[in-house]
């Protein structure tokens, strides 16, 4: 593999992706055998990978702990606040000391700068496990649960209805890599980052597939073969809430858009959910929903990145 370190989803080159997702898939084939005692994977024998949260987790800490832990890691979780980096120390410095006991650092920060300063410095691999700019391993696994439900991308439409934040850029930028068609409808004053729609169209183009970008919900939800929305407010963002929960109204994943999406249409959640916000229960539960799966497959994809970056194997070489 030619990248070192994930620290946006356009570090993977489009057949990088298809092939971390194909060696995802092979290793939730694989994971049966593996929990149920069986020969232990040693791809990352020996090595330590740090996670280091400065925003809480649920699904990326628990899911990469695990997934070190599977491929004969360590997993090391560290939290910001308990560390010196709490009380002032530099980003950079915590970078040179962290890389010289570790042989991955996994990072959800803020800034995407703090990040590139870890890598920079760290001298180690480093993925980008959530800043406020992307989240890619979150792409990763909403691309494989899709293709899970449709066999490919191509042809195949998602409508992404919500805040064009973090998760949005990331699944842009991955679902037009791979010629997954995308239609993003937010509210006013909430549109993803212009260059991440520019780029993102251009790769799409490539593939013959499109990006659309507008304020209507309803009519980007017609005809769409999968759903998703995210969170109103993001963390970090927990003062606007109120605001936000102004602005966004007219944008909830309700049964109205998906009656709208074509027949046997998915919704995806990254998760957490705020049910009656930015999506109805009736949805979020309903038959629908793929979320759980969506969840489940972060786990694979992270195998499949941190055998990639961390044990030097794959994309596309853990067959
Ligand atoms: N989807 C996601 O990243 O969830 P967590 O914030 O729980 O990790
Ligand atoms: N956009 C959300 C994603 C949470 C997984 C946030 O940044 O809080």
């Amino acid at each position: 593999m030619t990248v070192r370190s994930l620290l946006g989803i356009l570090d993977l080159a489009p057949d990088e992706v298809v092939a971390l997702l194909d060696d995802a898939a092979r290793l939730r084939a694989a994971r049966p055998a593996l929990v149920a005692g069986g020969p232990p994977d040693t791809t990352l024998r020996g090595r330590t990978v740090a996670l280091l949260f400065e925003k809480p987790s649920t699904r990326t800490r628990v899911s990469f702990e695990v997934a070190v832990a599977e491929l004969g890691g360590t997993p090391l979780p560290l939290s910001g606040a308990e560390l010196q980096l709490g009380r002032g120390e530099t980003v950079e410095d915590t970078g040179r000391v962290l890389g010289r006991y570790v042989q991955g650092l996994v990072v959800r920060t803020f800034g995407q700068g703090r990040l590139r300063a870890l890598a920079e410095h760290g001298g180690v691999p480093v993925v980008n496990a959530l800043t406020d700019a992307e989240h890619p391993c979150q792409a990763l696994a909403d691309l494989l649960t899709v293709r899970d439900e449709f066999g490919s991308f191509e042809g195949r439409t998602l409508t992404y209805v919500g805040d064009g934040n973090n998760v949005a850029h990331s699944l842009l930028l991955a679902a037009a890599s791979v010629g997954l068609g995308v239609r993003v409808a937010h509210p006013a004053g909430y549109a993803p980052d212009p260059a991440v729609v520019a780029d993102a169209r251009d790769r799409a183009a490539a593939h013959g597939s499109e990006v659309t970008v507008s304020d209507d919900p309803l009519a980007a939800a017609r005809g769409a073969d999968a759903l998703y929305t995210d969170v109103w407010t993001s963390m970090g963002q927990e003062e606007e809430s109120v605001r936000r929960l102004r602005d966004f109204a007219g944008f909830q994943l309700d049964a109205r858009l998906l009656a709208a999406a074509a027949d046997g249409a998915v919704v995806l959640h990254c998760l957490p959910a705020h049910r009656g916000e930015e999506i109805s229960a009736e949805v979020l539960d309903g038959p629908a929903s793929r979320v759980l799966d969506q969840a489940e497959n972060r786990l694979h994809v992270q195998k499949a990145v941190l055998a990639a970056l961390v044990g030097g194997v794959g994309p596309g070489a853990s067959a």
